[in-house]
């Protein structure tokens, strides 16, 4: 993967893809609404960081804070948790959204590659759906394994390569070729920290790994909010012609029209690591 690849570009994350929470929310929109798993995922992650009172937590990467938005109610008394992300867009979104939890948190802009604080100064270190982006992931996790405490954990989040691999076949050839610079995951580009590579790069810095595994898959039965989805990954300077806008619409909704919705496939888990 080269240099330029967007998925790693901390410029364009920062400044562009990641500037606010609009793009992550049309995808994460997508899931709200036409998941088919028994559990949602905020709370199924939530439950694998085995929290008690008076744990010390960094998330690296937070985006708009939704895991503990959405798990507000289930928090521990007294634990203290520092909510860090390269985006400091995203760090203000999560500090509005928290500002009246009744729990400790901190807010600041961090990269995972150099991070601010002591050695040892955490119990659980989370980043989620985040290790994909960092360009020296050893340097990252380098960091992660230093802040950690003795028997610390880390809970990271990622997808493997099958993830909605049905959406890269959605695109019909010609509007492939209409749109060349289409780039979207799933067509043959592999995540950098992915569900069938994580554990080997996690192990020089950890003990001892699980994955625990998410089972999902999404019915979708309306043609906008996945149209939405696919546009939130295409960069500005892209210019995706209207024309094939349209067509990929058209094509879609007869799709929708016939079979009663699309079929989605998702592959996502966590890994549990012990320093
Ligand atoms: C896909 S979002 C995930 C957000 C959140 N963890 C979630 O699961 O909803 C990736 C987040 O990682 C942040 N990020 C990217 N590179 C980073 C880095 N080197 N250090 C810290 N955060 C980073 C982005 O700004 C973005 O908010």
């Amino acid at each position: 993967m080269d240099s330029k690849d967007p998925f790693r570009d901390s410029d364009y994350l920062q400044k562009n893809q990641y500037r606010d929470s609009s793009n992550l929310d049309a995808r994460a929109a997508l899931h709200r609404q036409f998941s088919t798993a028994v559990s949602d995922w905020q709370p199924w992650v939530f439950e694998l960081l085995r929290l008690e009172p008076g744990m010390r937590v960094l998330e690296c990467g937070c985006g708009p804070g939704w895991l503990w938005r959405q798990n507000v109610d289930l928090i521990p008394a007294d634990c203290h948790i520092t909510l860090t992300d390269l985006s400091p867009g995203m760090v203000a979104e999560a500090e509005v959204a928290l500002a009246e939890s009744g729990h400790r948190f901190d807010f600041q802009p961090a990269n995972i590659q150099a991070l601010e604080f002591a050695d040892g100064t955490f119990d659980v270190v989370v980043a989620n759906h985040m290790l994909y982006h960092v360009p020296d992931l050893a340097q990252g996790l380098a960091e992660v394994r230093r802040v950690l405490q003795p028997n610390g954990r880390l809970i990271a989040s990622t997808n493997g390569d099958n993830h909605m691999k049905e959406l890269a076949l959605l695109v019909p050839e010609n509007v492939q070729q209409t749109v060349a610079s289409w780039r979207m995951r799933g067509q043959g580009n592999q995540l950098p920290f992915r569900l069938e590579n994580g554990r080997s790069l996690l192990e020089p810095f950890f003990a001892q790994i699980d994955l625990h595994l998410y089972e999902d898959s999404l019915w979708v039965t309306e043609v906008e909010p996945l149209i939405a989805y696919a546009f939130s990954m295409i960069k500005p300077e892209m210019d995706v012609p209207e024309t094939a806008v349209d067509y990929l619409r058209q094509a879609w909704a007869a799709k929708i029209a016939v079979d009663g919705g699309i079929h989605i496939s998702k592959e996502s888990g966590v890994f549990e690591a012990v320093k």
